[in-house]
């Protein structure tokens, strides 16, 4: 199995020496090491990689009989019990992202990249020779963690984000997405949807690590998804007065952080109300002395529901109060919708297709929904797509102790690639 040493090469890539945590944001020196990490093990497999114009990468191991990925071939459905939409020598993509969170874990995202190269060599040691072509996909900025919108590079390839309002995209410091990628040698008047490249992809499978622990209770190793609870994130920018903290009697404060704290509480209120979830974790607060009252705190409200009418709610809730409330401390306040991803179910006939397919092999992979988003999420819109999730022990993510058993990862790579010999090597 090639699955630990092509692991252990990535592991050290990003981390903080001091938390233990990833800080691998898109278009910055970690981002780029992880890139030749990707292309350096598709060179060492002889699979030919390449970067879209959105920057996310493309690794591909083609057909041997030439059925080139940019050749659809409109013609007969693969066979019985294929996904609809599954056609000619369309290819079948496996992958994830690198990028991650501020001090993310090890697996988000990385292990479903590993875990398809390592498929791959599976399926080969095998002798398996694919009938369409194969590709391992990474996608840039899923975690939105530097410019505010999740999943941009699987967004911006299924045209669902003007390209120009991604480029003016900011991170913390002021630095477009622009610019961002222009320094580290990407040309951003290139971005946008690629019609050409979706019309090659039969099916898009993604192995992510379970981000619950639903797994753990059921004693099964892998899982796969039903679909994506809707979610989404809203900028709320309450503007005020800076002032001493000294001296400044109460009544006469403009004190933006009064209105944020009301929001914070209001988030977990109306989660708990509407069964979903919402958190407050990023706020801003400038200039941020301790003995200042800010002129200005930016809070971001991460809110997750069971279904939109509920998740709509639970934004609206949220926002009345913060509203109401900055209106009391005389504070203005801005909100802006920064994303959201609507319901996602992942494509029925294909996921029957997979547990069939595990089945047969032994695999029993329970059937599991998710408040997290992903990739496959977004990409579900323009092709059919699926989800595996892996075993994470105490359910934690996110977090540098996101962990998963070794034996469940292997698990996962040969789930992928039963997964994989069926929708592209017969
Ligand atoms: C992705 O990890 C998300 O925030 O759901
Ligand atoms: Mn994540
Ligand atoms: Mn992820």
């Amino acid at each position: 199995m090639t699955f630990s040493a092509l692991w252990e090469s990535l592991l050290p890539v990003g981390r903080d020496g001091g938390t233990g945590g990833y800080r691998r944001f898109s278009w910055t020196p970690a981002d780029a090491a992880c890139r030749s990490w990707f292309f350096d093990a598709a060179a060492e497999r002889g699979l030919r990689a390449t970067s879209d114009r959105n920057g996310n990468l493309w690794a591909w191991w083609d057909a041997p009989d030439g059925a080139a990925v940019t050749e659809p071939d409109p013609g007969s459905a693969a066979g019985e019990g294929a996904p609809a939409g599954l056609l000619g020598a369309r290819a079948i993509v496996a992958g994830s992202h690198l990028d991650s969170v501020p001090d993310g874990g090890a697996y988000d995202g990385p292990l479903g990249v590993v875990s398809a190269f390592a498929a791959i060599d599976l399926l080969r040691e095998r002798g398996c020779r694919p009938a369409r072509p194969v590709a391992v996909a990474v996608f840039t900025e899923e975690e939105g963690a530097r410019f505010g919108v999740a999943c941009l590079g699987s967004r911006l390839l299924a045209g669902l984000i003007d390209p120009a309002a991604a480029r003016a995209l900011t991170d913390r410091d002021g630095v477009t997405l622009a610019d961002a990628m222009t320094a580290a040698g990407h040309d951003p008047a290139a971005i946008g949807p690629d019609q050409a490249l979706l019309a090659s992809i039969a099916a898009y499978v993604e192995l992510h690590v379970e981000q619950g622990r639903a797994l753990a209770g059921l004693g099964a190793a892998v899982g796969l998804a039903v679909g994506i609870w809707p979610h989404g994130r809203w900028r709320l920018a309450f503007t005020g007065r800076a002032d001493h903290a000294g001296t400044t009697r109460l009544a006469d404060r403009h004190d933006p952080m009064l209105p944020a704290a009301a929001a914070v509480l209001a988030a977990r209120d109306a989660a708990a109300g509407h069964e979903a979830l919402a958190t407050v974790s990023k706020l801003i607060p400038e200039p941020g002395g301790v003995n200042g009252i800010s002129s200005r705190v930016t809070a971001w409200l991460d809110a997750r529901a069971p279904d939109e009418p509920r998740l709509h709610a639970l934004v609206g809730q949220v926002l009345a109060v913060a509203r109401a409330a900055a209106t009391a401390h005389g504070v203005d306040l801005d909100t802006r919708q920064e994303s959201v991803t609507a319901a996602v179910d992942f494509d029925a006939p294909l996921r029957d297709r997979l547990a069939r397919t595990l089945a047969a092999r032994g695999i029993d992979a329970p059937v599991l929904a998710t408040g997290a988003g992903h990739d496959a999420g977004v990409l579900a819109a323009r092709v059919p797509a699926a989800m595996l999730f892996v075993r994470n022990p105490t359910g934690v993510s996110h977090s540098p102790a996101e962990n998963a058993e070794l034996a469940d990862c292997h698990a996962g790579v040969a789930a992928l690639a039963a997964a994989l010999e069926d929708l592209a090597c017969r």
